[in-house]
């Protein structure tokens, strides 16, 4: 069981998965550099860094935890939310998978240990990257961000990036859609301050849970708990949310909700600068650290970088969900190029006359993938993570005039640079499947060529023993 960061890194190298650089490294872009190498060599499997000689500071840091699909699987092999949702649908709930699922959901909050931290009043001495030459400074690339709903008392937990200003102020790049935005909004209602907590360097199914697009209102550290096995375990932290009792180091803090500066420009996942825009700011109030603490760290930026690999593992994991609620969807796909919000392709089986945009309205309704700004559906029969399969669909079952609807004025992704104004814009919707006469198509829609299996493997036998 990984208990920790370092029994994580542990794992990692057990199964040569990391790389020790003991050579000088500045975390002013060389370690992006680093990072960047591994990540683009072996993109789905890249090996995670582990930096032991950081120009200027005595704490080393890791980058390019999650690079590797493989590590993914092992780790979140049990999906048990998956069991549970199958269960319910099939009416054949493994009772045990159940129980051990719903005994894990619930975290455990432990007395304070931060008596065994060393604590000071400002982030100095914290090995804080420069990821990008034209970045307004430097960030906390990783920071898991835990805020409590002055409404409800419920948590949230988001990576939100946090731009340093000075040794006691941060940005807090929430976007306006995720839990701590929507903390914060209650909180301005309220005329209140937000008390905040801040975790670096977690046990590996606490950072994902804190990336995972999880419905607003649930508790990421139960998706953590039931994607482990076992309850998160957190422990009191003062007047600041509860924090993993594992975190290397916790930032602790408030953000005033009426308060704004701008943010940015930083190098983005999009593989643009973001565009400096106003955001809220982050008070640093105590800094705790583990005796010899490493610092997690991330580097986003053009593809491909270990987003890409964490985006197709959360979808795939939480795909049981989008297909409960879209039935007809067979599968889903967001290719690492279109940045995760901006192209999004789905294969359905069409049963009755519309069905593709119906299954295309329901994804752009849902959760984070309501940011999807490309979105085009397949039929079945197309592999869709098959570019060429794709191509292929794509040129020869549309009509442009029919098949393709721009929606206009809608909400989309601050990240988007496209649109006219930050977080509203259009969308397009491509329905690529086989057109019937339902749907308007008068005439007799051609038949897919194919060769019957059984001469096909017969001929492969004899093209083998051709000598050529
Ligand atoms: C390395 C990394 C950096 C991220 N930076 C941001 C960010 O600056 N702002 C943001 O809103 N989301 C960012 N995200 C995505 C959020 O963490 C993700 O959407 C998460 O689901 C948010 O949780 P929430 O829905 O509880 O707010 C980042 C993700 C990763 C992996």
């Amino acid at each position: 069981m990984i208990s920790d960061l370092r029994g994580y890194i542990e794992y990692l190298s057990k199964k040569g998965r990391l790389v020790n650089v003991r050579a000088p490294a500045d975390p002013e872009l060389e370690i992006t550099a680093f990072t960047d190498i591994a990540g683009k060599a072996n993109k789905y499997e890249s090996k995670s860094l582990l930096f032991h000689n950081v120009k200027g500071y005595d704490i080393p840091i890791v980058t390019n935890l999650f690079g590797s699909t493989s590590t993914l699987n092992e780790l979140f092999k049990e999906p048990y939310i998956n069991e549970l949702l199958s269960g319910i649908k099939s009416q054949h709930l493994d009772i045990i998978k159940g129980a051990k699922a719903m005994l894990s959901a619930k975290p455990k909050v432990a007395k304070s240990n931060l008596g065994n931290y060393t604590k000071q009043e400002s982030l100095s001495g914290l090995p804080i990257l420069k990821v990008w030459p034209n970045d307004a400074g430097k960030f906390i690339t990783l920071p898991m961000v835990i805020t409590r709903s002055p409404n409800d008392g419920s948590l949230n937990v988001g990576i939100y990036r946090m731009q340093i200003y000075d040794e006691t102020t941060t940005g807090m790049h929430w976007q306006a859609q995720k839990g701590g935005a929507i903390h914060s909004q209650e909180a301005l209602e309220k005329k209140k301050t937000l008390d905040i907590s801040v975790s670096i360097g977690s046990d590996p199914y606490n950072i994902i849970s804190a990336v995972a697009p999880l419905p607003h209102g649930m508790n990421e550290f139960v998706f953590s708990g039931i994607a482990r096995g076992s309850s998160t375990i957190l422990m009191e932290n003062g007047k600041y949310p509860p924090v993993p009792a594992n975190s290397e180091i916790i930032i602790n803090g408030y953000v005033d909700p009426v308060e704004k500066r701008m943010e940015g420009p930083f190098g983005d996942h999009t593989g643009y600068y973001s565009i400096p825009e106003e955001c809220n700011v982050f008070h640093v109030e105590s800094v705790y650290m583990k005796k010899k603490p490493i610092y997690a760290a991330s580097v986003v930026g053009y593809p491909w970088h270990e987003d890409a690999v964490i985006g197709k593992f959360l979808l795939e994991y939480m795909k049981p969900l989008i297909k409960m609620a879209n039935e007809s969807i067979i599968d889903i796909f967001l290719p690492p190029e279109g940045v995760f919000t901006d192209l999004c392709f789905i294969s359905i089986k069409k049963r009755f006359p519309g069905e593709a945009k119906k299954a295309m309205f329901s994804v752009l309704g849902l959760g984070q993938l309501s940011f999807t700004k490309i979105i085009i559906a397949f039929d079945e029969d197309i592999d869709i993570r098959d570019q060429s399969a794709v191509m292929w669909a794509l040129s020869t079952r549309i009509d442009p005039e029919r098949d393709i609807q721009i929606i206009k004025n809608t909400a989309n992704d601050t990240l988007d640079h496209t649109s006219n104004v930050p977080s509203f814009g259009s969308k397009v919707m491509i329905d690529a499947t086989r057109k019937g006469k339902a749907e308007g198509y008068n005439r007799e829609w051609p038949q897919t060529i194919f060769m019957p299996e059984d001469i096909i493997k017969g001929v492969e036998k004899k093209w083998k023993s051709l000598n050529h």
